[in-house]
């Protein structure tokens, strides 16, 4: 059976600041779909990751499908009511358009989907960030895949000697949809140079070049791109199959041992590293550090097994204090050089306008 798992999140109030959702928020997300998706949905589940809302849903509609991005917006759009009655902190935050038009893209929520015949036993992970952008999952879905320092299948398991097709978006350009897919091994170093520049080049999507399958979906909208001014950070979601033709559950998992930094963190303007955190994890230091969660899951008829939280494990205790350390480090140093994001990904106007006033105080020496 042809199975489509969409994820739909998105930050629309939460508690003591870009927090977290309220109790009664996510209740009103499940109720939402409790009601309005017996027709349409096989299942679903609803998680949070720092002040984001996020809906897992499966069900035979295929991908970008009306009816599925409705009920999400429809969703959070109600939930929006829920925050608002109870004053939460952002109320609203990510539904940058009034009327729905058809899709969630390109209209604030983040969303990835894919759509597969089940295998007998289908494993899947969800992904979750806060605090940063959809460019955070170039790096572990880079070495994930295509490095055998994570992915010992590469060099172990036939089927996936042959490599993996990558999808990258050009995140900037904002007509419409402008992609490269590019082959590993051979196209390696040219994915090297795209996916360096994260906030520009964004894995969109990976295959199994064994068999066709798809593998990997992540988010790629960028807010500042849709609304062309600070809405908040993007915040993605990416879902990943795992085992068999695809690299094993601890090989994708493994890259996030790295606590690569992103940008993100503090009023989306830092530079920071990407701490991996159990389910429902909040924000904290420094409206930070930069989170991500996964969630391990099997899907069978479309009914999604009991999730299994891959970060609540203590080897990750240890990775997460490495984290906090290399938050420490370039905490440190403030806002000087690295620290602070590149003038394009600022996401407050206030250090632009200051050098714009400033500028026309420069003199040239004679
Ligand atoms: C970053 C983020 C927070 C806010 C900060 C200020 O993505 O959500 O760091 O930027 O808390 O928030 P406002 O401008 O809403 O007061
Ligand atoms: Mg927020
Ligand atoms: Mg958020």
């Amino acid at each position: 059976m042809k199975i489509t798992v969409s994820v739909i999140k998105a930050d629309v109030g939460s508690v003591g600041g870009h927090n977290r959702p309220s109790e009664k928020l996510l209740q009103s997300l499940k109720d939402h779909l409790k009601e309005h998706g017996q027709r349409l949905l096989k299942d679903y589940k609803i998680t949070s990751t720092g002040d984001d809302g996020c809906l897992l849903m499966s069900h035979t509609k295929g991908v970008d499908h009306p009816d599925i991005h409705r009920l999400a917006w429809q969703a959070f759009t109600e939930a929006t009511k829920v925050a608002k009655e109870q004053g939460l902190y952002g109320a609203g935050q990510d539904l940058l358009k009034d009327a729905f038009s058809g899709n969630v893209r390109g209209m604030g929520p983040g969303s990835c989907e894919m759509e597969f015949e089940e295998r007998p036993s289908e494993p899947l992970v969800l992904f979750a960030c806060d605090k940063t952008d959809p460019g955070a999952f170039n790096y572990p879905m880079f070495r994930g895949f295509a490095d055998p320092f994570h992915n010992a299948g590469l060099l172990l398991a036939p089927d996936m000697a042959v490599g993996f097709e990558y999808t990258i978006m050009d995140v900037n350009y904002t007509e419409g949809d402008r992609v490269i897919v590019l082959n590993v091994p051979e196209n390696y170093y040219d994915m090297a140079v795209l996916l360096r520049d994260p906030e520009h080049y964004v894995v969109e999507s990976v295959k199994a070049r064994s068999t066709g399958d798809v593998a990997a979906v992540v988010s790629t909208s960028r807010l500042h791109n849709i609304a062309g001014k600070y809405t908040g950070k993007d915040d993605p979601v990416a879902l990943v199959r795992t085992q068999k033709q695809f690299p094993s559950t601890g090989e994708i998992l493994s890259p996030y041992a790295t606590a690569h930094f992103v940008v993100g963190d503090n009023r989306g303007s830092h530079i920071v590293p990407l701490m991996p955190c159990k389910q429902g994890a909040i924000i904290s230091f420094f409206d930070g550090p930069a989170i991500v969660t996964a969630l391990g899951l099997c899907i069978h008829n479309g009914i999604f097994t009991e999730g299994v939280d891959l970060f609540d494990q203590p080897f990750w205790d240890h990775i997460r204090n490495k984290a906090a350390e290399k938050t420490m480090h370039i905490r440190d140093q403030g806002f000087f050089g690295a620290a602070m994001a590149t003038m394009e990904e600022l996401e407050y106007t206030g250090v632009v306008e200051r050098i714009k006033a400033l500028d026309k105080k420069f003199k040239i020496r004679k």
